[in-house]
Protein backbone atom coordinates (compact mmCIF):
# COMPACT_ATOMS: atom_id res chain seq x y z
CA UNK A 1 0.00 0.00 0.00
CA UNK A 2 1.50 3.49 -1.06
CA UNK A 3 -0.78 5.72 0.46
CA UNK A 4 -1.45 5.80 4.76
CA UNK A 5 1.95 4.92 5.92
CA UNK A 6 2.19 8.00 8.13
CA UNK A 7 -1.04 7.35 9.98
CA UNK A 8 0.71 7.44 13.74
CA UNK A 9 2.21 10.81 13.55
CA UNK A 10 3.61 10.79 17.20
CA UNK A 11 5.35 7.15 16.20
CA UNK A 12 6.32 8.80 12.90
CA UNK A 13 8.15 11.85 14.69
CA UNK A 14 9.83 9.18 17.02
CA UNK A 15 10.93 7.34 14.67
CA UNK A 16 12.60 10.09 12.66
CA UNK A 17 14.21 11.22 15.79
CA UNK A 18 16.16 8.48 16.46
CA UNK A 19 16.71 6.79 13.13
CA UNK A 20 19.08 7.68 10.31
CA UNK A 21 16.77 6.17 7.70
CA UNK A 22 14.64 9.55 8.79
CA UNK A 23 12.67 9.75 5.07
CA UNK A 24 11.97 6.43 5.42
CA UNK A 25 7.93 6.30 6.12
CA UNK A 26 6.88 8.87 3.98
CA UNK A 27 9.71 7.84 0.53
CA UNK A 28 7.15 5.88 -1.09
CA UNK A 29 4.38 8.11 -1.00
CA UNK A 30 6.91 11.05 -2.24
CA UNK A 31 7.48 8.81 -4.86
CA UNK A 32 4.19 7.86 -5.44
CA UNK A 33 3.13 11.29 -5.99
CA UNK A 34 6.28 12.38 -7.63
CA UNK A 35 5.41 9.76 -10.27
CA UNK A 36 1.81 11.21 -10.32
CA UNK A 37 2.82 14.43 -10.93
CA UNK A 38 5.43 13.33 -13.84
CA UNK A 39 1.86 12.09 -15.10
CA UNK A 40 -0.06 14.37 -15.05
CA UNK A 41 2.64 16.95 -16.76
CA UNK A 42 2.80 14.53 -19.35
CA UNK A 43 -1.16 14.12 -20.13
CA UNK A 44 -0.89 18.53 -19.46
CA UNK A 45 1.71 18.28 -22.19
CA UNK A 46 -0.37 16.69 -24.69
CA UNK A 47 -3.41 18.60 -24.32
CA UNK A 48 -1.50 21.75 -24.33
CA UNK A 49 -0.25 20.67 -27.83
CA UNK A 50 -3.83 19.87 -29.04
CA UNK A 51 -4.54 23.70 -27.88
CA UNK A 52 -1.53 25.19 -30.08
CA UNK A 53 -2.58 22.63 -32.99
CA UNK A 54 -6.13 23.96 -32.91
CA UNK A 55 -5.01 27.98 -32.99
CA UNK A 56 -1.82 27.35 -35.65
CA UNK A 57 -2.72 24.92 -38.13
CA UNK A 58 -5.68 22.74 -37.82
CA UNK A 59 -7.89 22.69 -40.24
CA UNK A 60 -11.04 24.41 -39.82
CA UNK A 61 -13.93 21.10 -40.21
CA UNK A 62 -11.29 18.89 -37.66
CA UNK A 63 -13.08 21.40 -34.43
CA UNK A 64 -15.61 18.92 -34.03
CA UNK A 65 -12.54 15.59 -33.48
CA UNK A 66 -10.52 18.08 -32.33
CA UNK A 67 -13.35 19.12 -29.13
CA UNK A 68 -13.94 15.74 -28.52
CA UNK A 69 -9.89 14.62 -27.82
CA UNK A 70 -9.55 17.32 -26.06
CA UNK A 71 -13.08 16.31 -23.79
CA UNK A 72 -11.77 12.99 -23.27
CA UNK A 73 -8.25 13.99 -22.85
CA UNK A 74 -9.52 16.63 -20.49
CA UNK A 75 -11.31 13.90 -18.74
CA UNK A 76 -8.36 11.77 -18.29
CA UNK A 77 -6.52 14.56 -16.65
CA UNK A 78 -8.92 15.38 -13.89
CA UNK A 79 -9.13 11.59 -12.97
CA UNK A 80 -6.01 11.69 -11.97
CA UNK A 81 -5.44 15.06 -10.50
CA UNK A 82 -8.32 14.34 -8.53
CA UNK A 83 -7.42 10.93 -7.83
CA UNK A 84 -8.90 9.64 -3.99
CA UNK A 85 -4.78 7.27 -3.48
CA UNK A 86 -2.93 11.02 -4.87
CA UNK A 87 -4.92 13.39 -2.55
CA UNK A 88 -4.30 11.08 0.58
CA UNK A 89 -0.78 10.81 -0.39
CA UNK A 90 -0.45 14.43 -0.38
CA UNK A 91 -2.47 14.70 3.02
CA UNK A 92 -0.11 12.21 4.64
CA UNK A 93 2.57 14.12 3.52
CA UNK A 94 1.68 17.40 4.24
CA UNK A 95 1.94 16.39 7.69
CA UNK A 96 5.31 14.68 7.40
CA UNK A 97 8.81 16.75 8.31
CA UNK A 98 9.92 17.06 4.45
CA UNK A 99 12.96 18.61 2.92
CA UNK A 100 11.83 22.92 1.69
CA UNK A 101 11.38 22.14 -1.79
CA UNK A 102 9.18 18.90 -1.08
CA UNK A 103 7.59 20.23 1.67
CA UNK A 104 6.24 23.55 -0.60
CA UNK A 105 5.48 20.86 -3.51
CA UNK A 106 3.06 19.07 -1.37
CA UNK A 107 1.67 22.23 0.44
CA UNK A 108 1.10 23.57 -3.39
CA UNK A 109 -0.73 20.22 -4.33
CA UNK A 110 -2.54 20.24 -0.85
CA UNK A 111 -4.60 23.61 -1.89
CA UNK A 112 -4.40 22.94 -5.33
CA UNK A 113 -5.99 19.53 -5.21
CA UNK A 114 -8.32 20.51 -2.23
CA UNK A 115 -9.98 23.44 -5.20
CA UNK A 116 -9.98 20.82 -7.65
CA UNK A 117 -11.68 18.35 -6.35
CA UNK A 118 -14.02 20.35 -5.31
CA UNK A 119 -14.94 20.13 -9.06
CA UNK A 120 -17.36 17.09 -10.66
CA UNK A 121 -16.24 15.35 -13.26
CA UNK A 122 -19.05 16.24 -15.35
CA UNK A 123 -18.92 19.56 -14.66
CA UNK A 124 -15.15 19.90 -15.99
CA UNK A 125 -16.42 17.82 -19.06
CA UNK A 126 -19.34 20.05 -19.66
CA UNK A 127 -16.58 23.27 -19.59
CA UNK A 128 -13.83 21.58 -21.68
CA UNK A 129 -16.61 20.82 -24.34
CA UNK A 130 -18.74 24.27 -24.12
CA UNK A 131 -15.23 26.47 -24.42
CA UNK A 132 -13.89 24.32 -27.29
CA UNK A 133 -17.21 24.94 -28.98
CA UNK A 134 -17.32 28.40 -27.71
CA UNK A 135 -13.85 29.02 -29.40
CA UNK A 136 -14.98 28.66 -33.09
CA UNK A 137 -18.16 30.62 -32.23
CA UNK A 138 -15.94 32.92 -30.82
CA UNK A 139 -13.90 33.15 -34.34
CA UNK A 140 -17.06 33.32 -36.73
CA UNK A 141 -18.27 36.32 -34.45
CA UNK A 142 -15.64 38.06 -34.58
CA UNK A 143 -15.32 37.37 -38.38
CA UNK A 144 -18.77 38.53 -38.94
CA UNK A 145 -18.61 41.18 -36.34
CA UNK A 146 -21.66 39.70 -34.93
CA UNK A 147 -21.33 39.12 -31.18
CA UNK A 148 -24.88 37.49 -31.40
CA UNK A 149 -23.35 34.32 -32.70
CA UNK A 150 -21.12 34.18 -29.36
CA UNK A 151 -24.06 35.01 -27.46
CA UNK A 152 -25.86 31.59 -26.51
CA UNK A 153 -22.37 30.35 -25.98
CA UNK A 154 -20.63 33.33 -23.79
CA UNK A 155 -23.92 33.23 -21.92
CA UNK A 156 -23.58 29.44 -21.04
CA UNK A 157 -19.83 29.92 -19.93
CA UNK A 158 -20.90 32.85 -17.44
CA UNK A 159 -23.31 30.45 -15.91
CA UNK A 160 -20.60 27.48 -15.55
CA UNK A 161 -18.08 29.57 -14.18
CA UNK A 162 -20.98 31.23 -11.41
CA UNK A 163 -21.23 27.68 -10.85
CA UNK A 164 -17.62 27.01 -10.69
CA UNK A 165 -16.98 30.07 -8.30
CA UNK A 166 -19.86 28.30 -6.10
CA UNK A 167 -18.19 25.12 -6.21
CA UNK A 168 -14.77 26.51 -4.96
CA UNK A 169 -16.54 28.30 -2.61
CA UNK A 170 -13.31 31.11 -1.34
CA UNK A 171 -14.26 33.94 0.97
CA UNK A 172 -15.57 37.49 0.01
CA UNK A 173 -16.58 38.31 -3.63
CA UNK A 174 -17.72 35.34 -5.97
CA UNK A 175 -15.18 36.86 -8.23
CA UNK A 176 -12.08 36.23 -6.09
CA UNK A 177 -12.38 32.58 -6.61
CA UNK A 178 -12.03 32.74 -10.24
CA UNK A 179 -9.81 35.22 -9.63
CA UNK A 180 -7.23 32.59 -7.36
CA UNK A 181 -6.86 30.23 -10.52
CA UNK A 182 -4.70 32.47 -11.98
CA UNK A 183 -3.44 35.30 -9.02
CA UNK A 184 -3.09 32.80 -6.01
CA UNK A 185 -3.92 34.97 -3.01
CA UNK A 186 -5.74 38.09 -4.55
CA UNK A 187 -8.94 39.28 -4.19
CA UNK A 188 -11.68 41.54 -5.47
CA UNK A 189 -11.38 43.43 -1.98
CA UNK A 190 -7.72 44.36 -1.95
CA UNK A 191 -7.21 44.38 -6.33
CA UNK A 192 -10.18 47.00 -7.08
CA UNK A 193 -9.30 50.31 -4.80
CA UNK A 194 -5.65 50.03 -6.35
CA UNK A 195 -7.42 50.17 -9.70
CA UNK A 196 -9.72 52.57 -9.04
CA UNK A 197 -6.95 54.95 -7.78
CA UNK A 198 -4.78 53.35 -11.02
CA UNK A 199 -7.55 54.43 -13.52
CA UNK A 200 -8.03 57.86 -11.94
CA UNK A 201 -3.87 58.78 -11.99
CA UNK A 202 -4.37 57.36 -15.84
CA UNK A 203 -6.77 59.39 -16.92
CA UNK A 204 -4.76 62.58 -15.58
CA UNK A 205 -1.97 61.59 -17.07
CA UNK A 206 -3.42 61.28 -20.05
CA UNK A 207 -5.06 64.27 -20.13
CA UNK A 208 -1.24 66.06 -19.32
CA UNK A 209 -0.13 64.46 -22.39
CA UNK A 210 -3.24 65.19 -25.10
CA UNK A 211 -2.93 69.11 -23.57
CA UNK A 212 1.01 69.09 -24.38
CA UNK A 213 1.95 71.09 -27.24
CA UNK A 214 3.66 67.81 -28.68
CA UNK A 215 0.37 65.86 -28.63
CA UNK A 216 -1.43 68.29 -30.92
CA UNK A 217 1.08 67.97 -33.78
CA UNK A 218 2.59 64.75 -32.88
CA UNK A 219 2.88 62.64 -35.87
CA UNK A 220 3.20 59.06 -36.78
CA UNK A 221 6.32 58.90 -39.22
CA UNK A 222 5.49 54.80 -40.19
CA UNK A 223 2.19 55.97 -41.78
CA UNK A 224 4.43 57.01 -44.19
CA UNK A 225 5.79 53.61 -44.90
CA UNK A 226 5.23 50.31 -46.06
CA UNK A 227 6.20 47.40 -43.89
CA UNK A 228 6.34 43.75 -45.30
CA UNK A 229 4.89 41.02 -43.50
CA UNK A 230 8.06 38.86 -44.04
CA UNK A 231 10.43 41.12 -43.20
CA UNK A 232 8.82 41.81 -39.92
CA UNK A 233 8.25 38.53 -38.93
CA UNK A 234 11.87 37.54 -39.86
CA UNK A 235 13.00 40.40 -37.46
CA UNK A 236 10.98 39.28 -34.61
CA UNK A 237 12.32 35.75 -35.05
CA UNK A 238 15.67 37.46 -34.82
CA UNK A 239 14.80 39.64 -32.13
CA UNK A 240 13.34 36.89 -30.04
CA UNK A 241 16.65 34.55 -30.60
CA UNK A 242 18.44 37.75 -29.29
CA UNK A 243 16.52 37.53 -26.17
CA UNK A 244 17.63 34.23 -25.17
CA UNK A 245 15.18 31.60 -27.47
CA UNK A 246 17.12 29.34 -28.56
CA UNK A 247 16.34 27.57 -31.68
CA UNK A 248 16.41 24.04 -30.56
CA UNK A 249 13.72 24.62 -27.53
CA UNK A 250 11.50 26.71 -29.45
CA UNK A 251 9.03 27.96 -32.17
CA UNK A 252 7.90 31.37 -33.58
CA UNK A 253 4.65 30.44 -35.46
CA UNK A 254 1.70 32.31 -36.19
CA UNK A 255 -1.98 32.72 -35.31
CA UNK A 256 -4.75 35.17 -34.70
CA UNK A 257 -3.64 35.83 -30.64
CA UNK A 258 -0.08 35.68 -30.48
CA UNK A 259 0.77 33.63 -27.12
CA UNK A 260 2.96 31.30 -25.16
CA UNK A 261 2.85 27.51 -24.31
CA UNK A 262 4.84 24.96 -23.19
CA UNK A 263 4.66 21.84 -24.26
CA UNK A 264 7.95 20.11 -22.56
CA UNK A 265 10.75 21.34 -20.42
CA UNK A 266 13.03 22.01 -23.67
CA UNK A 267 10.19 22.69 -25.98
CA UNK A 268 8.19 25.92 -25.42
CA UNK A 269 6.78 28.28 -28.36
CA UNK A 270 4.94 31.36 -29.03
CA UNK A 271 3.24 32.36 -32.08
CA UNK A 272 3.43 36.11 -33.50
CA UNK A 273 1.35 37.99 -35.64
CA UNK A 274 1.40 41.35 -38.76
CA UNK A 275 -0.83 44.01 -38.14
CA UNK A 276 -1.39 47.34 -40.18
CA UNK A 277 1.54 49.09 -36.97
CA UNK A 278 4.52 47.98 -37.60
CA UNK A 279 5.59 47.42 -34.24
CA UNK A 280 2.80 45.19 -33.51
CA UNK A 281 4.69 42.09 -34.30
CA UNK A 282 8.39 43.19 -32.73
CA UNK A 283 6.55 44.26 -29.28
CA UNK A 284 4.12 41.18 -29.25
CA UNK A 285 7.04 38.88 -29.99
CA UNK A 286 9.77 40.39 -27.33
CA UNK A 287 6.59 39.74 -25.06
CA UNK A 288 6.20 36.35 -26.08
CA UNK A 289 9.76 35.75 -25.63
CA UNK A 290 9.99 37.07 -22.38
CA UNK A 291 7.34 34.26 -21.27
CA UNK A 292 9.32 31.87 -22.95
CA UNK A 293 12.45 32.87 -21.17
CA UNK A 294 10.99 32.58 -17.71
CA UNK A 295 9.65 28.89 -18.63
CA UNK A 296 12.92 28.03 -20.06
CA UNK A 297 15.08 29.32 -17.70
CA UNK A 298 13.08 27.43 -14.53
CA UNK A 299 15.37 24.77 -13.10
CA UNK A 300 15.65 21.28 -14.07
CA UNK A 301 15.22 20.14 -10.30
CA UNK A 302 11.71 20.92 -10.00
CA UNK A 303 10.72 19.18 -13.23
CA UNK A 304 7.92 17.47 -13.16
CA UNK A 305 6.59 18.90 -10.19
CA UNK A 306 4.48 21.65 -9.04
CA UNK A 307 7.65 23.86 -8.03
CA UNK A 308 7.82 23.99 -12.12
CA UNK A 309 5.80 26.84 -12.24
CA UNK A 310 4.63 30.89 -11.64
CA UNK A 311 3.46 31.96 -8.63
CA UNK A 312 0.86 33.71 -10.24
CA UNK A 313 0.03 34.93 -13.95
CA UNK A 314 0.63 38.81 -12.73
CA UNK A 315 4.51 37.79 -12.18
CA UNK A 316 4.56 35.70 -15.56
CA UNK A 317 3.06 38.72 -17.23
CA UNK A 318 5.85 40.80 -15.51
CA UNK A 319 8.29 38.95 -17.43
CA UNK A 320 6.75 39.64 -20.95
CA UNK A 321 5.78 43.00 -20.41
CA UNK A 322 9.48 43.64 -18.85
CA UNK A 323 10.96 42.75 -22.08
CA UNK A 324 7.74 45.06 -24.54
CA UNK A 325 8.27 47.95 -22.22
CA UNK A 326 10.85 48.28 -20.25
CA UNK A 327 13.68 47.34 -22.96
CA UNK A 328 11.61 47.04 -26.58
CA UNK A 329 9.72 50.51 -25.97
CA UNK A 330 12.91 52.18 -23.81
CA UNK A 331 15.19 54.54 -25.12
CA UNK A 332 18.53 52.34 -24.88
CA UNK A 333 17.14 49.64 -26.93
CA UNK A 334 15.90 52.20 -29.84
CA UNK A 335 19.54 53.68 -29.73
CA UNK A 336 20.82 49.90 -30.60
CA UNK A 337 17.72 48.86 -32.63
CA UNK A 338 17.15 52.33 -34.76
CA UNK A 339 19.88 52.02 -37.52
CA UNK A 340 19.03 48.49 -38.35
CA UNK A 341 15.25 49.07 -38.02
CA UNK A 342 15.69 52.40 -40.51
CA UNK A 343 17.89 50.07 -43.02
CA UNK A 344 15.69 47.39 -43.46
CA UNK A 345 12.39 49.43 -43.92
CA UNK A 346 13.99 52.53 -45.50
CA UNK A 347 13.05 55.10 -42.83
CA UNK A 348 14.64 57.78 -43.40
CA UNK A 349 13.77 59.93 -39.81
CA UNK A 350 16.36 60.09 -37.17
CA UNK A 351 16.19 57.56 -34.38
CA UNK A 352 14.99 60.62 -31.47
CA UNK A 353 11.15 60.58 -34.07
CA UNK A 354 11.80 56.69 -34.47
CA UNK A 355 11.25 57.18 -30.67
CA UNK A 356 8.74 59.04 -30.47
CA UNK A 357 6.52 57.03 -33.07
CA UNK A 358 7.17 54.31 -30.81
CA UNK A 359 5.82 55.91 -27.62
CA UNK A 360 3.02 57.27 -30.14
CA UNK A 361 0.19 58.14 -27.53
CA UNK A 362 -3.49 57.55 -28.80
CA UNK A 363 -6.78 55.96 -27.69
CA UNK A 364 -6.87 52.73 -29.48
CA UNK A 365 -9.87 50.31 -29.47
CA UNK A 366 -7.86 47.38 -29.00
CA UNK A 367 -6.04 46.02 -26.00
CA UNK A 368 -3.12 44.02 -27.88
CA UNK A 369 -2.27 47.09 -29.85
CA UNK A 370 -2.54 49.75 -27.06
CA UNK A 371 0.09 51.95 -26.03
CA UNK A 372 1.68 51.71 -22.65
CA UNK A 373 -0.41 54.64 -20.85
CA UNK A 374 -4.07 53.35 -22.22
CA UNK A 375 -2.96 49.72 -22.00
CA UNK A 376 -4.18 49.38 -17.41
CA UNK A 377 -7.61 51.12 -18.56
CA UNK A 378 -8.39 48.29 -21.31
CA UNK A 379 -7.60 45.81 -18.43
CA UNK A 380 -9.66 47.89 -15.72
CA UNK A 381 -12.95 48.31 -18.18
CA UNK A 382 -12.57 44.36 -18.00
CA UNK A 383 -12.62 43.41 -14.89
CA UNK A 384 -15.14 45.67 -14.26
CA UNK A 385 -17.26 44.08 -16.59
CA UNK A 386 -16.32 40.66 -15.24
CA UNK A 387 -16.70 41.21 -11.79
CA UNK A 388 -20.71 42.73 -12.69
CA UNK A 389 -21.40 39.64 -14.92
CA UNK A 390 -20.01 37.06 -11.49
CA UNK A 391 -22.17 39.24 -9.48
CA UNK A 392 -25.36 38.99 -11.90
CA UNK A 393 -25.55 42.71 -11.58
CA UNK A 394 -25.42 42.64 -15.65
CA UNK A 395 -26.22 40.36 -18.52
CA UNK A 396 -24.81 38.59 -21.41
CA UNK A 397 -27.18 40.61 -23.64
CA UNK A 398 -26.03 44.08 -22.55
CA UNK A 399 -22.27 43.55 -23.16
CA UNK A 400 -21.69 45.04 -26.27
CA UNK A 401 -23.73 48.18 -24.91
CA UNK A 402 -21.72 48.56 -21.87
CA UNK A 403 -18.69 47.77 -23.54
CA UNK A 404 -18.94 50.66 -25.48
CA UNK A 405 -20.03 53.05 -22.98
CA UNK A 406 -17.22 52.44 -20.80
CA UNK A 407 -14.51 52.83 -24.07
CA UNK A 408 -16.57 56.14 -24.57
CA UNK A 409 -16.04 57.01 -20.62
CA UNK A 410 -12.31 55.84 -20.32
CA UNK A 411 -10.70 56.61 -23.61
CA UNK A 412 -13.37 58.71 -25.40
CA UNK A 413 -14.01 56.84 -28.44
CA UNK A 414 -16.61 54.27 -29.39
CA UNK A 415 -15.89 50.84 -31.25
CA UNK A 416 -17.41 50.63 -34.65
CA UNK A 417 -18.41 47.17 -34.50
CA UNK A 418 -18.26 44.02 -31.72
CA UNK A 419 -14.80 42.88 -33.21
CA UNK A 420 -13.13 45.81 -31.99
CA UNK A 421 -15.16 46.16 -29.27
CA UNK A 422 -16.67 43.36 -26.76
CA UNK A 423 -15.40 40.74 -29.05
CA UNK A 424 -11.91 41.55 -29.86
CA UNK A 425 -9.86 38.74 -26.94
CA UNK A 426 -9.89 35.31 -26.87
CA UNK A 427 -10.28 34.84 -23.14
CA UNK A 428 -14.12 34.38 -22.48
CA UNK A 429 -14.21 31.79 -24.98
CA UNK A 430 -12.17 29.79 -23.22
CA UNK A 431 -14.12 29.92 -20.20
CA UNK A 432 -10.98 32.50 -18.78
CA UNK A 433 -12.97 35.06 -16.11
CA UNK A 434 -10.29 36.14 -13.56
CA UNK A 435 -7.12 36.16 -16.16
CA UNK A 436 -7.43 39.85 -17.49
CA UNK A 437 -6.36 41.79 -13.99
CA UNK A 438 -2.57 39.52 -14.28
CA UNK A 439 -2.23 41.57 -17.27
CA UNK A 440 -2.00 45.21 -15.38
CA UNK A 441 -0.52 43.66 -12.23
CA UNK A 442 2.24 42.38 -14.01
CA UNK A 443 2.65 45.71 -16.08
CA UNK A 444 3.26 47.08 -12.82
CA UNK A 445 5.27 44.32 -11.11
CA UNK A 446 7.83 44.83 -14.32
CA UNK A 447 8.03 48.83 -13.67
CA UNK A 448 8.93 47.78 -9.60
CA UNK A 449 11.24 44.88 -11.45
CA UNK A 450 13.12 47.43 -13.62
CA UNK A 451 13.92 50.11 -11.17
CA UNK A 452 14.61 47.35 -8.19
CA UNK A 453 17.25 45.78 -11.54
CA UNK A 454 18.84 49.48 -12.46
CA UNK A 455 19.62 49.98 -8.49
CA UNK A 456 21.44 46.31 -8.66
CA UNK A 457 23.10 46.67 -12.21
CA UNK A 458 23.38 50.74 -12.19
CA UNK A 459 24.95 50.36 -16.06
CA UNK A 460 21.77 48.32 -17.61
CA UNK A 461 21.01 50.44 -19.71
CA UNK A 462 24.20 50.89 -21.27
CA UNK A 463 24.44 47.53 -22.18
CA UNK A 464 20.68 47.92 -24.03
CA UNK A 465 22.40 50.25 -25.99
CA UNK A 466 25.15 47.83 -27.05
CA UNK A 467 22.34 45.13 -27.75
CA UNK A 468 23.89 42.89 -24.95
CA UNK A 469 20.65 41.62 -22.71
CA UNK A 470 22.78 38.65 -21.00
CA UNK A 471 23.02 40.35 -17.90
CA UNK A 472 19.03 41.53 -17.68
CA UNK A 473 18.20 37.63 -18.71
CA UNK A 474 20.79 36.24 -16.00
CA UNK A 475 19.24 38.62 -13.48
CA UNK A 476 15.92 37.73 -14.22
CA UNK A 477 16.87 33.97 -14.16
CA UNK A 478 18.61 34.42 -10.34
CA UNK A 479 15.89 36.90 -9.22
CA UNK A 480 12.83 35.20 -10.53
CA UNK A 481 12.75 32.40 -12.98
CA UNK A 482 14.83 29.69 -10.89
CA UNK A 483 12.58 30.49 -7.71
CA UNK A 484 9.74 28.85 -9.97
CA UNK A 485 6.29 28.59 -7.40
CA UNK A 486 8.34 28.36 -3.92
CA UNK A 487 6.31 31.85 -3.18
CA UNK A 488 3.08 33.71 -3.48
CA UNK A 489 3.65 36.38 -5.66
CA UNK A 490 3.54 38.96 -3.26
CA UNK A 491 6.19 37.25 -1.37
CA UNK A 492 8.32 37.40 -4.41
CA UNK A 493 7.93 40.67 -5.08
CA UNK A 494 9.06 41.91 -1.80
CA UNK A 495 11.55 39.40 -1.85
CA UNK A 496 13.26 40.97 -4.78
CA UNK A 497 12.21 44.58 -4.72
CA UNK A 498 11.09 45.02 -1.63
CA UNK A 499 8.10 45.58 -1.14
CA UNK A 500 4.85 43.94 -2.61
CA UNK A 501 2.65 45.35 -5.62
CA UNK A 502 2.72 48.87 -5.59
CA UNK A 503 1.10 50.67 -9.01
CA UNK A 504 2.21 54.09 -7.56
CA UNK A 505 6.25 52.80 -8.52
CA UNK A 506 4.37 52.42 -12.36
CA UNK A 507 2.56 55.47 -12.27
CA UNK A 508 5.92 57.08 -11.18
CA UNK A 509 7.36 55.84 -14.53
CA UNK A 510 4.95 56.44 -17.16
CA UNK A 511 4.74 60.29 -15.76
CA UNK A 512 9.01 60.32 -15.85
CA UNK A 513 9.04 58.93 -19.50
CA UNK A 514 6.18 60.61 -21.19
CA UNK A 515 6.81 64.15 -19.58
CA UNK A 516 10.13 63.79 -21.36
CA UNK A 517 8.77 62.54 -24.61
CA UNK A 518 5.48 65.18 -24.45
CA UNK A 519 7.47 68.17 -23.00
CA UNK A 520 4.90 68.63 -19.66
CO1 LIG B 1 1.37 37.91 -21.87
Amino acid sequence: MVVGKVANEKSFAKLFKQNSIKFLMPKKDLEFVKKVQKEITLLSNASALLGWDQQVYMPKKASQDRAEQATILDGILHKKITDDKFYKAVLSLSKSKLPNDDARTIEILKRDLGKARKLPNEFIEELSKTTSQAFDAWQEARERKDFKIFLPHLKKIVELKKKQAKYIGLAGHTYNSLLDSFEEGMTVEELKPKFEKLKIELIELIKKIENSEKYKTQKNIFENYTFSNDKQIIMSKEIAEKIGLKKDISRVDISTHPFTIRLGTKDVRITTNVRTDPLFSLLSTMHEAGHALYEIQMPEKFKYTALMDTPSLGIHESQSRFWENMVGRNKPFWKYYSKQFKSEFGLKEKEEEIFSSVNHIFPGKIRIESDEVHYCLHVILRFEIEIDLIAGKISVEELPKIWNNKMKELFGVTPKNDAEGVLQDVHWSGGSFGYFPTYALGTIYASQIYEQMKKEIPKIEEEIEKGNFEKMQKWLGEKIHSQGRKYLAEDLIKKVCGEGLNPEVYIKYLTKKFSEIYGF
